[in-house]
């Protein structure tokens, strides 16, 4: 490649000063970073992210839970060169190769039915979407999210989400209603599993009877919660919450943006580990590897009444992020990342059990595959939030050469969803940081 066809000013070697100069000059301070000096990455391959010094990270964020492949995947990285080349851009107003195929192998990978899809550019978009089929469908403008939710930040999807993202006070959300999650670690009951008998699923027909016209639209679930923090339900959440669901005539709406594509291990789906059959399901992160892309997938009935008025992206199903996205399923299928997410998962769950039981500020363990997660708590009685003890580990990992995510209200949760290109010595590498930063931490509890 001749660089010098490249933009001057991009192939500059900036340092992060610099760069934190320009961004605050000139971006809103809604984009924030991680970090008290935040870092500039410059460059990546499989789990390993290098900054502007030359300091290399094992990542198990890989963005926020996106670059599933890891980077410069040589697949990913020679679709993308070859599609660029082909044609980069053209409307969904024109059949193209890359929309179509991708459809095909969604549909071979979905679960059974959904047929269908739908391609935007992101996950806020998606759900905005289906949740637009779904009204539409049923007639009906009754929604149920969960307490926790994370949607998007879209005006809908941001009503739709209770993970304290709200910064202005806005009246209750027109047709939206809220249902508890099944948060076993503070359960809103004041209940401990299994002798619960699932109480915070059984909520449901108590809030669709007394809430809404008793009938609703639909009911929009993630199968674990990413942002509120890695929450993970017991199975019968969900086969509870679906049986209600179909008595009261909604879709069932699994928001599989963390959780889709393998990430939880053995499935494709997170919803798929316990049973229940979904009419929906909405995807992005994970699905374009960081390429933009997102959408939902669904059933010939649902989707034969969505038609040319309903929705329409100006760049969505574009042929680039649509060949990224067959690619992102192919290196899936061809590395076996379903069974390695699994097996991965199973290892890295070992280790943080090992950490809880070697460190008082591990509240609790959660999460599977390679969506797992730390609650970290000042107490174990009285489980207060380790918020400002967070930020501490997280600086002790960075400094080490670790990154991890950050979730819960409280922002006391380490999420850890990397690309699942992770090694089992990248996992070794990230608990001896995170038990050399506990160890640190707890000095002061
Ligand atoms: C479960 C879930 N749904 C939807 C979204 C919104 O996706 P996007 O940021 O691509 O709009 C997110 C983003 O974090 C998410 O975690």
């Amino acid at each position: 490649m001749d660089e010098k066809l490249i933009p001057e000013d991009l192939r500059k070697a900036y340092s992060a000063q610099e760069i934190l100069k320009i961004e605050k000059q000139h971006i809103v301070p809604a984009v924030t970073h991680y970090y008290e000096t935040p870092v500039l990455f410059v460059k990546g391959e499989g789990a390993t992210l290098e900054d502007a010094t030359g300091k290399k990270y094992v990542d198990l964020f890989a963005g926020i839970c996106t670059s599933i492949t890891g980077y410069a995947h040589p697949k990913f990285v020679a679709t993308l060169q070859w599609q660029i080349e082909q044609l980069i851009y053209t409307s969904s107003l024109y059949a193209t190769i890359p929309y179509a195929v991708l459809s095909k192998r969604l549909a071979e990978i979905a679960p059974k039915g959904l047929t269908q899809s739908f391609i935007v550019n992101s996950g806020s978009e998606a759900n905005e979407a289906a949740v637009y089929m779904a009204r539409k469908f049923k007639n009906n403008p009754y929604i149920v999210a969960c307490s926790h939710a994370y949607h998007g930040r879209t005006t809908l999807t941001r009503e739709l989400s209770t993970a304290g993202w709200r910064t202005v006070p806005e009246p209750h959300p027109a047709g939206v209603r809220f249902q508890p999650f099944g948060y076993c670690y503070r359960c809103v009951f004041g209940k401990e599993y299994p002798d619960c008998d699932i109480q915070c699923a059984r909520y449901l027909r108590e809030l669709i009877r007394t809430q809404t016209n008793k009938a609703i639209a639909a009911f929009i679930v993630e199968p674990i919660q990413g942002v509120a923090g890695i929450i993970q339900p017991p199975p019968e959440f969900f086969q509870i919450t679906h049986e209600i669901v179909k008595e009261f005539g909604g879709l069932f709406i699994s928001d599989e943006v963390q959780t889709g594509f393998g990430r939880t291990g053995h499935k494709w789906w997170g919803i798929e580990h316990s049973g229940v059959s979904p009419d929906i399901i909405t995807m992005a992160k994970g699905f374009g590897s960081g390429v933009p892309i997102g959408g939902f997938l669904t059933r010939p009935e649902y989707a034969s009444e969505y038609t040319t008025t309903d929705s329409f992206a100006t760049f969505g199903g574009n042929p680039l992020s649509c060949a990224a996205a067959v690619a992102v399923i192919d290196i899936i299928q061809e590395s076996n990342y379903l069974q390695r997410a699994a097996e991965n998962g199973a290892y890295l769950k070992k280790q943080l059990l090992a950490l809880k039981d070697d460190h008082k500020i591990v509240g609790d363990v959660r999460g599977q595959g390679m969506m797992q997660g730390i609650e970290l708590v000042k107490n174990q009685q009285t489980k207060e939030p380790a918020t400002q003890e967070m930020l501490k580990v997280m600086e002790i990992c960075r400094d080490e050469g670790v990154l991890i995510g950050k979730g819960g209200i409280d922002g006391n949760a380490i999420r850890i969803q990397p690309p699942l290109e992770l090694t089992k010595e990248q996992i070794d590498k990230g608990y001896a940081v995170l038990d050399k930063a506990f160890t640190i931490v707890e000095k002061n509890l």
